[in-house]
């Protein structure tokens, strides 16, 4: 969608967006419209229950003697609790009520209001923010698909007082939601398009932005020792890779790897690290899951679909700050060559792991692209995304992701983070009893424990890869795909985590 900032003029006609606050009270461009309809935009409000709410909207068709196709009035609620956040959602809730009615373009009048913080060129740019996530759309397999079912709406304009400020904070919006849309956008393809060589070319475009893009194939993963990684793919007909993306934003340090086992194992100066598991689809493999929703697989390498898109938001709006990100690929399938439980891997670490249960891939993936991120960087610290259990979903639902972590100043960070951009974390514990239940009798540890705390054993497991390296674990298994439209974000893969990291990194880590 096309977004651009003019002068607060409201035209005589087309498709007008203004905003109402609680109680019906009208923003001064609502005020001249109603002016315009001889008092339609009162009658109209009160012939309903629009009260200028959060979530409100209001339609008034055509209105008599006038030539405005459609006025669109939007609710605002209590002007003293707008936020951001607030803003983008009504930003979400305009591309929804105009998306589908015909009209190619419509102009949302910015007004000031009083006793709210923000000034009308943030307000705008927020809005348009949430406007854009809003319209993404992955329509490239409708061959069918009449006019009537597309969206109509292609371009926004937001009118407001100094549309050149507000157009300067759109860049920045504008990076990311164009970094989210290619992360929805790789998390929705079928998993006959992207497997890990797809995936890892998918990568690969982030070099026209200034990304250093390397991929691994697996035979430079087997004399690394990637064990426990090579195991998971090993039953599969494509290949696992490992990707590297390195972002030297801050200025590349003279040696920015580590040099050997006994380098420190963390660098103050090191680079921020992201690991993101890639299983481009998870059968389960030899513990083969039911057919019933099997096809959400698909999606199970979203973790690593939100490390490249944060990867390209940040070069994207060229950050100062050095992060690298690395996502393990790997297609989890049953055939001849696949893994069996019960089968013993060694991982890049040494460390060796009894595979109880084949569909427990993705912190055998996580094991080695963590130590090897750790090995090779040095990082300051180090944050995996991973659709990793199903029990997270059963603790946190779709609304939040788990958050589990060895240091408090980074899982507070994140979590204030999260709050700042309305991706949320809960955060759960890690402790010595849980660790205990993943000890192996014939390996040094194994893959699965019991029955309870799934989410934290898995988190428990791969604690035993990270050392002394500050480190965070998001499970996003609740919130890589939604099943329902929400304000900003339609249903499908939700990118959930580049907004977030982007502020982490925003907030805490760049250069001034
Ligand atoms: N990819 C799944 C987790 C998952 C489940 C993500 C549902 C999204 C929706 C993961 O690889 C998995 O299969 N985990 C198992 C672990 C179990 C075997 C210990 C699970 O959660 O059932
Ligand atoms: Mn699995
Ligand atoms: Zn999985």
């Amino acid at each position: 969608m096309k977004v651009s900032f003019s002068a607060l003029e409201i035209p005589a006609s087309g498709v007008v967006v203004a905003a109402v606050t609680e109680d019906r009270a009208l923003s001064a461009s609502a005020g001249k419209l109603d002016e315009a309809l001889g008092g339609g935009v009162q009658r109209a409000m009160e012939a309903s229950r629009f009260h200028g709410r959060k979530e409100q909207t209001l339609a008034l068709l055509a209105p008599a003697g006038t030539a405005f196709t459609r006025i669109l009035l939007v609710g605002l609620g209590k002007p003293g609790e707008l936020d951001p956040l607030r803003l983008q959602a009504a930003g979400g809730q305009i591309y929804a009520a105009l998306a589908g009615n015909g009209q190619a373009d419509a102009f949302v009048c910015v007004d000031a209001l009083p006793d709210c913080t923000l000034s009308p060129a943030d307000m705008a740019a927020e809005m348009a923010f949430g406007a854009a996530l809003r319209s993404y759309r992955f329509d490239k397999y409708r061959t069918k698909e009449s006019e009537d079912d597309k969206p109509s709406l292609a371009a926004l304009t937001f009118g407001c007082a100094d549309a050149e400020q507000a157009a300067m904070l759109w860049q920045r919006n504008e990076a990311l939601a164009g970094a989210i849309a290619f992360t929805r956008n790789i998390v929705s393809e079928p998993a006959n398009v992207i497997y890990p060589e797809t995936l890892a070319a998918q990568a690969r475009t982030l070099a026209d932005h200034g990304v250093e893009v390397e991929v691994l194939g697996e035979e430079r993963m087997r004399e690394l020792g990637m064990g426990a990684l090579l195991g998971v793919g090993q039953g599969s007909a494509r290949e696992s890779q490992l990707v590297v993306m390195q972002w030297w934003g801050a200025g590349k340090p003279a040696s920015s790897e580590g040099v050997g086992d006994d380098a420190p194992e963390v660098d103050p100066n090191g680079p921020l690290a992201f690991v993101g598991k890639g299983v481009t689809f998870d059968t389960g493999g030899i513990s083969i899951k039911p057919a019933a929703n099997m096809e959400d697989m698909k999606w199970d390498m979203a973790g690593s679909g939100v490390v490249i898109g944060l990867m390209k938001a940040l070069a994207m709006r060229r950050a100062p700050v050095n992060a690298v990100g690395i996502v393990g690929l790997v297609e989890n399938m049953p055939s001849s060559t696949a893994q069996r439980p019960g089968d013993v891997v060694k991982s890049m670490s040494g460390q060796t792991i009894e595979v109880i249960n084949t569909d427990a891939e993705g912190r055998l993936v996580l094991s080695d692209a963590l130590w090897y991120t750790k090995q090779r960087f040095r990082p300051k610290l180090m944050i995996d995304l991973a659709t990793l259990t199903g029990a997270i979903i059963i603790a946190l639902g779709h609304e939040q992701a788990g958050l589990f972590s060895n240091d408090e100043a980074l899982a507070e960070r994140l979590a204030a983070a999260g709050k700042a951009t309305g991706e949320l974390l809960w955060r759960l514990p890690l402790g010595e009893a849980y660790d205990k239940q993943i000890k192996s009798d014939i390996a040094d540890m194994k893959n699965v424990g019991e029955r309870g705390a799934g989410s934290i054993t898995a988190a428990q497991f791969l604690q035993r890869f990270v050392g002394k390296t500050p480190w965070a674990h998001l499970d996003i298994a609740g919130v890589a795909w939604g099943k329902k439209d929400s304000a900003v974000t339609p249903k499908g893969a939700t990118g959930f985590g580049i907004r977030l990291l982007d502020r982490l990194v925003a907030d805490h880590y760049e250069q001034p």
